[in-house]
């Protein structure tokens, strides 16, 4: 399989991630971001970048992203309880099955598992990997902050999709309509420099290459159904009064600089 993103340079400090739902940073990214102990909005990339950087962990293991804000930081429009199984156990589940994914495809290759099985570890990447970014991504992009669109964001979601209200009426259609699991996502398309509105079955199902994760809703049961029951509209509904917009809009400014600015193409691929 290729890579989904290509590796650039995204800061002016010379810190490499790799965009997209490849987004993974370096342990260097985590440490020049401060992750732990800043929390600095105004770094590039703000609390994604931080968040994403903390997705990997010692020798390139993915790892848990601690949760930037307190379990009870979203009440009442996601309750503790949730949130607290959601990033502890959930999330943690995603990064437990793409690591062992990882391993289980490296014994193949060194003939300790039978090949027979590719197709299925194959699989199991995708889908935990894909489950582990979304969730490292959601967290972020969530706590407290302005209640409307801001800065450059606000500006070409108002060109581009009418109006915020009309992005708004879209995104949350888009997201209660997913049958079964899955996840609505605003995505940056880099080709077109356009923004679109994705819906992903599962975490990795009916999405577009390419296209990169800026604004995400959790729309598995596992994420509302403690609090909202089977009444998922209500949790979208919530979910709006919870989005930080200012992080949403930081990330979005440094993808949309990364893949316009040639300066920071990186080669060898
Ligand atoms: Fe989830």
């Amino acid at each position: 399989m290729s890579e989904l993103f290509s590796r650039r340079t995204a800061l002016a400090g010379g810190i490499g991630l790799a965009s997209g739902m490849g987004l993974l940073a370096s342990e260097t990214l985590a440490r020049a971001a401060g992750y732990q102990e800043d929390q600095n909005v105004h770094a590039p990339g703000g609390p994604v970048a931080r968040s994403l950087a903390a997705s990997v962990g010692k020798g390139a293991e993915y790892s848990l992203p601690p949760l930037p804000y307190a379990f009870d930081a979203l009440e009442p429009s996601i309750d503790a309880e949730t949130m607290r199984l959601h990033h502890d156990k959930h999330h943690a589940a995603y990064v437990k099955g793409a690591n062992e994914a990882l391993a289980k495809l490296a014994d193949t290759r060194e003939g300790k598992l039978d090949p027979s099985a590719l197709s299925e570890l194959t699989e199991k990447l995708t889908f935990n990997l894909s489950g582990h970014l979304l969730h490292s991504v959601f967290w972020a992009i969530m706590g407290t902050g302005g209640r409307e669109p801001v800065g450059e964001l606000a500006a070409d979601i108002q060109q581009q999709f009418g109006s915020h209200a009309k992005f708004k009426a879209q995104f949350s259609a888009v997201a209660t309509q997913v049958q079964g699991n899955g996840w609505g996502v605003l995505a940056y398309e880099p080709i077109s420099e356009r923004l679109i509105v994705l819906q992903a079955r599962n975490h990795q199902l009916n999405v577009a290459w390419n296209a990169i994760p800026l604004l995400v809703i959790d729309v598995w049961e596992h994420a509302y159904y403690l609090k909202y029951k089977n009444v998922r509209p209500d949790y979208v509904k919530a979910f709006w009064s919870v989005v930080n917009w200012g992080a949403v809009n930081q990330w979005y400014g440094l993808i949309k600089r990364t893949h316009q600015d040639p300066a920071h193409e990186e080669h060898g691929h």
